[in-house]
């Protein structure tokens, strides 16, 4: 089964909001593979993204570039066009796989022209690869489908939530595998408490259904 979390937006600034909220779960190595045809708006949602990363410099299309960096921000970025690129050669060749060891987020358009890809990138379970599905549903109307490989570290599951907890108003996440949860947006090793732990320490019950609008991620 397909897991993801689905936006629709109904102008640029409405993508770049929802880009900026993703950009606050992006950690050095994390990489971003968009799909979806020109015009679709994966430049714009990478301008949301910089802005978020605290990246004040013009982003524009990486088109004849190949890649753009942006190295002002919380985390380097790296803007990539692989719309010319159809086969791993050319990846290595232009550098692609090492751009991994930078210590930055990957934001890569026309991800889809290489076969495999997501499947190659994946063999690190260390970063999150994220697939950005944007579809045009009108002239000003996009779907934002995120999907991404939020793996829980401490037990490797990949049935992550998010939820609400009613009584705090926290939003958490949830790991449906061990019932770890965090209060941050990303999941790291050094924050993580269990759902039973932070209920208690608050003084309620740990029933599920104190939990409102759960999501997988
Ligand atoms: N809801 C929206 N989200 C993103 N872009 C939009 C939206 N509505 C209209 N647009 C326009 O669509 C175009 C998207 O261009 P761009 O981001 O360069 O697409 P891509 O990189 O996918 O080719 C821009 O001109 C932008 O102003
Ligand atoms: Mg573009």
């Amino acid at each position: 089964m397909e897991e993801y979390v689905e936006y629709i937006s109904r102008s640029p600034e409405d993508t770049a909001r929802i880009s900026a909220e993703i950009a606050t779960q992006l950690r050095a190595g994390d990489i971003i593979l968009y799909e979806g045809d020109m015009g679709a708006g994966k430049t714009t949602f990478t301008k949301g993204l910089a802005a978020a990363l605290g990246i004040t410099d013009p982003v524009t299309s990486p088109t004849f570039a190949l890649v753009n960096e942006y190295t002002e921000g919380r985390l380097p970025l790296f803007h990539f066009d692989l719309y010319r690129i159809d086969s791993y050669d050319d990846l290595y060749a232009i550098g692609f796989l090492d751009y991994l060891d930078r210590g930055g987020v990957i934001a890569a358009e026309w991800s889809e022209n290489i076969e495999g890809l997501e499947q190659e990138l994946a063999g690190d379970s260390s970063r999150t690869i994220m697939k950005i599905r944007i579809e045009k549903t009108g002239e000003n109307e996009r779907r934002i489908k995120v999907r991404g490989h939020i793996v829980c570290p401490l037990c490797g599951s990949n049935e992550i939530s998010k939820a609400t907890v009613k009584q705090t108003g926290d939003t958490v996440r949830i790991c449906e595998g061990c019932g770890a949860l965090w209060t941050e947006p990303r999941i790291s090793s050094d924050n993580s408490t269990t759902f039973a732990h932070y209920m208690e320490s608050r003084g309620l019950k740990p029933y599920w259904n104190e939990l409102e609008g759960k999501q997988y991620l």
